[in-house]
């Protein structure tokens, strides 16, 4: 049985892969954070991805990475830069050291969340990133790029859109990945022959999608689910959304959301003015000093 390594495996992607996975590989679970009640061919090795030292030790002898492992919302920059900047970069210079060919990016939609919810985008589209967070998976991709020309890494780059038993809102019925989906697209990316570098799009056979996925086709992903079954449930209880630019844009509250917080579940409030004239001017101060 392969083994194979899970950053970031204590997180929501994470526990979805490992019910998915098991039995299926050998795991090996990594995360900032500890994780207890192992399955049966599950171990723990944990480490802080900003950590190369502890990157090189968490990759060693496992046949593939699957890289979840960050910050998974909009954030300050000291965060993101941390967690998934050099975060990443760490995660594929220790596998590259440690000799791993193969290795699964989880990036994101919204590394293309500019694009407008009329345009249908595949896997060749140029980048528009919504967020900081955006362009910390751009950065991932732009490295399995280079990590599969200069080194010859095998890397697959998976743009998830919602991993959830369900779509839970409209915006989700155009992105939602099903976990037994994710799990087909990730046994894909480890298992396939002949790759070097892939984009695809992680979602399901949405009517709604707003992505041509003939690039994970080609790989033979075949999706068994659409989030089409829960459609008009979902579209009856939808209230209308606080800013039009998060309505028009594919990344949703991204492409507004500016304080760090998730803004999946924090509504975006319009500043008040006079909070708005007041903070240049404590900027400024603090410079001057
Ligand atoms: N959940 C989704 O639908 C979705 C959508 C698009 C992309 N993604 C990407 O998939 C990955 C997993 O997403 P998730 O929803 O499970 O996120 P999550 O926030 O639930 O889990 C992320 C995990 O990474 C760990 N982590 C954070 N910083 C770390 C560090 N420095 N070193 C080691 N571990 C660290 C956290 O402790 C956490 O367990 C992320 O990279 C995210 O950006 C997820």
């Amino acid at each position: 049985m392969k083994k194979i390594l899970i950053t970031g495996a204590a997180g929501d992607v994470g526990g979805h892969l490992r019910r998915e996975l098991a039995g299926r590989y050998a795991l090996r679970l990594s995360d900032i954070r500890p994780i207890k009640g192992l399955a049966a061919g599950e171990e723990f090795v944990g480490g802080d991805c900003a950590s190369l030292r502890d990157m090189l030790r968490v990759t060693r002898d496992v046949a593939a990475v699957v890289h979840l492992g960050g910050f998974s919302v909009e954030g300050p920059w000291e965060v993101i830069l941390r967690a998934n900047i050099v975060g990443t970069y760490n995660v594929f210079e220790a596998a590259r050291r440690n000799g791993v060919r193969r290795l699964v990016f989880a990036t994101s939609n919204h590394a293309v969340g500019f694009y407008d919810r009329d345009d249908t985008i595949d896997t060749r589209v140029y980048p528009k990133p919504d967020s900081r967070y955006g362009v910390s998976k751009v950065f991932g991709e732009a490295l399995g790029s280079l990590y599969a020309d200069k080194y010859g890494m095998e890397v697959v780059c998976m743009r998830i859109g919602n991993v959830a038993p369900r779509p839970v809102d409209k915006r989700r019925l155009s992105t939602w990945l099903s976990p037994r989906d994710l799990a087909q697209l990730v046994g894909i990316a480890i298992d396939r022959e002949g790759l070097r570098f892939e984009i695809v799009y992680g979602v399901s056979g949405n009517k709604r999608s707003w992505y041509d996925n003939s690039n994970a086709e080609r790989l033979g992903y075949r999706p068994q689910d659409d989030s089409e079954t829960w459609a008009e449930e979902v579209l009856k209880n939808e209230s209308p959304g606080a800013d039009p630019r998060a309505e028009r844009f594919q990344g949703g509250t991204f492409v507004v959301a500016e304080d760090g917080r998730d803004p999946t579940r924090a509504p975006v409030k319009p500043a008040r003015p006079k909070a708005r004239a007041r903070t240049p001017k404590r900027k400024t101060a603090r410079k001057r000093k």
